[in-house]
């Protein structure tokens, strides 16, 4: 088994693709809708028997792999690092798969973040980890949090790396080193400073955020914090710190609690509000809140907010109010940072989360309290800043619900507000937050019925491996709709034949119990070599993999019995459309053959057209 297979074979995909989409039973499988295309019902189907997935509205589908590469937007040399040590499998290190650029800059960042972390154990400074414990963080939590500290050297961690065989350009691209505009050299990006890894949603460390050491707060010209720069593996606006951690809590609690700073998030960890993430200071984006509705439709935002119209101009809360996500608003306590508040006292945050307000009461709240209603100057004033937000509730009965509301508050006409609301809306570009903004109908790869009868007859003689030979025998690969169910059955009989071939009695009836779908498709692997690597074969294996659910899906309870009379009646009918669409052919090549005078030609077609029309006969007209 090679190391692929062994981290498959110790995961299970259900709990896996859980951890993104809620999945439903149906039958022997799972069911859900599909993440990676716009649906209302249902196609999406994980089976646990066989460990793949496949969705029948889009076609997508594959194993463990292919759907975190899907939905990460990762390669496989990415995916099979991030499962491997979930799956309690050591890569060997010179499998050059994983020596893609962006492996050799997650081994940077693993480095160097072991090395900070050595280094605050040493404590040469002396003081950060006072700094850390007297800021109520204890040891086990930065551990967990992977703390460390950046020395203050111009060049240990480069000569580190160097010395590791990394390059200056690799160290360069992780982020890790800087150098002055007019200077070939190259120095530590971080120094003398607190540095918090900052972890992608699978745990591997894609950037810092450095926090300059307390002494010298004061004095430092660069910023509290300073960060990683965007590099390959590190895209600010598609990440959330502590997401890997919050995220099974997240879904559990169906609630993310937003907040702005690391330590606010740190602190919530480790006082046991685990479903918490934070921001890093930046504006919510729209990728960030995509990420956040894989697990749930509920945020809340842990801010210190002193301005309402601020996160209205968030992007991601703006998506996320057009996506009918719950967005409320957290209150904490005597204005002080979430990390503060709950150091304080955890039932206030316990008691703020309790108490956060909708965003919609939120920005009510906020506009009416400086306003004096008896002014119709004021009243204006209110619509106009209320209506903007309003416009952006993607939920049509909870916009009419506070239209009604703001009506009601400054005793205006709800139709004249309607109206002025619409002029908001037209101005309102709106996508979808779930998956990439494709119609249904787009995807949905349009079948004859001759072709999805095929498809049919191939899946239960999948299901049912009993039923090939009988499959085989009546009908061929020219007589079935659809190339690729053509290509796929020419190859499926080859597949028979070979495994039927090598058993010393002929098998008759009687099926060989070699016949299997696993069988099948280690013979199609084989054939095609290596499944992840693209190309034909990987059409083929999703085709297999399609057929076998497609035969779940709609006949999981169907027996065999009930089985072989599906495939008698879909063998009538293709056979008739087929030697429909034939005789036809063959019809007007005979014309074709008088015109032009070939009368021996056109006799030995008519001989093939009495064949046919007899076969037709057989068919039962
Ligand atoms: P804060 O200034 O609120 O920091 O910035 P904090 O988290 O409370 O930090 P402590 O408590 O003083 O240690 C919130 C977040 O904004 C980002 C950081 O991600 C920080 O956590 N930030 C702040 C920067 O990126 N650069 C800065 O200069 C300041
Ligand atoms: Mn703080």
């Amino acid at each position: 088994m090679d190391q692929i297979e062994e981290i498959k074979s110790r995961l299970d995909i259900v709990e896996i693709i859980r951890e993104y989409i809620p999945l439903k039973p149906a039958g022997i499988n799972f069911r859900a809708l599909c993440p990676f295309h716009r649906e209302k019902s249902p196609s999406f189907i994980v089976s646990p028997e066989k460990q793949i997935w496949h969705c029948f509205g889009c076609g997508r589908g594959g194993d463990v792999f292919s759907f975190l590469m899907e939905i990460e937007g990762l390669g496989f040399a990415e995916v099979l690092r991030n499962l491997a040590p979930r799956a309690g499998v050591t890569l060997k290190k010179q499998d050059p798969k994983l020596t893609s650029q962006r492996n050799r800059l997650l081994d940077i960042m693993e480095t160097a973040v072991n090395y900070y972390r050595k280094a605050l154990e040493r404590d040469e400074a002396g003081s950060i980890r006072k700094y850390l414990t007297g800021r109520g963080l204890k040891e086990e939590t930065v551990e967990s949090w992977q703390i460390g500290y950046s020395p203050d050297s111009w060049d240990d961690l480069l000569n580190l790396l160097r010395g590791k065989g990394y390059t200056e350009n690799e160290i360069f691209l992780a982020g890790l080193s800087t150098k002055k505009d007019n200077s070939v050299r190259f120095y530590n990006r971080f120094r003398d400073r607190i540095m918090f890894p900052i972890f992608d949603i699978s745990g591997a460390a894609v950037a810092f955020s450095a926090r300059v050491r307390p002494d010298k707060e004061g004095e430092e010209k660069m910023g509290k914090y300073i960060n990683s720069p965007a590099t390959m593996i590190y895209d600010k606006s598609r990440i959330l710190f502590g997401l890997d951690k919050a995220k099974m809590a997240i879904k559990s609690e169906d609630l993310a609690i937003i907040v702005e700073g690391q330590m606010d998030a740190i602190t919530a960890h480790q006082n046991n509000f685990k479903n918490v993430v934070a921001s890093s200071g930046t504006a919510l984006t729209a990728e960030q809140v995509k990420l956040l509705k894989r697990y749930t439709n509920n945020i809340a935002l842990g801010f210190d907010m002193d301005q309402a119209g601020q996160m209205a101009a968030d992007r991601g809360v703006r998506e996320a109010m057009a996506g009918e996500m719950n967005i409320k608003v957290i209150l904490i306590p005597s204005g002080k940072d979430p990390d503060e508040c709950i150091r304080n006292n955890p039932e206030d945050w316990t008691g703020a989360v309790k108490e956060a307000k909708a965003i919609m009461e939120y920005y009510f709240n906020k506009v009416f309290s400086g306003l004096n209603l008896e002014e119709v100057g004021d009243k204006r004033r209110a619509a106009k800043e209320i209506l903007p937000i309003l416009s952006k509730l993607g939920s049509n009965i909870e916009k009419d619900f506070w239209l009604k509301k703001l009506a009601e508050k400054i005793e205006v006409g709800e139709n004249l507000l309607r109206e002025t609301l619409s002029k908001f809306e037209k101005k309102e570009l709106k996508t979808p937050i779930a998956g990439k903004p494709e119609k249904e109908a787009d995807l949905k790869v349009r079948q004859s019925r001759e072709e999805m009868l095929s498809e049919l007859m191939l899946a239960f003689g999948i299901r049912f491996p009993g039923l090939l030979s009988y499959i085989i025998d009546r009908i061929q690969p020219d007589q079935i709709v659809g190339s690729a169910n053509k290509l796929f059955y020419k190859d499926l009989i080859i597949y028979y034949n070979n495994v039927i071939g090598s058993e010393n009695e002929p098998a008759g009836e009687e099926v060989s119990p070699k016949v299997s779908y696993d069988s099948l498709k280690n013979w199609l692997e084989e054939k095609f070599s290596r499944p992840s690597a693209g190309g034909e074969g990987d059409s083929q294996l999703k085709l297999l993999d399609r057929l076998v659910l497609l035969g779940d899906k709609d006949f999981y309870d169907l027996d065999e019995e009930a089985a072989r009379g599906e495939i008698i009646k879909i063998i009538i009918t293709l056979k008739r459309y087929y030697l429909i669409y034939r005789m036809k052919e063959i019809e007007k090549t005979i014309a074709h053959c008088e015109e032009e005078g070939e009368g021996e030609k056109a006799r030995g077609l008519m001989e093939e057209l009495k064949i046919m029309s007899d076969e037709m006969r057989e068919v039962g007209e």
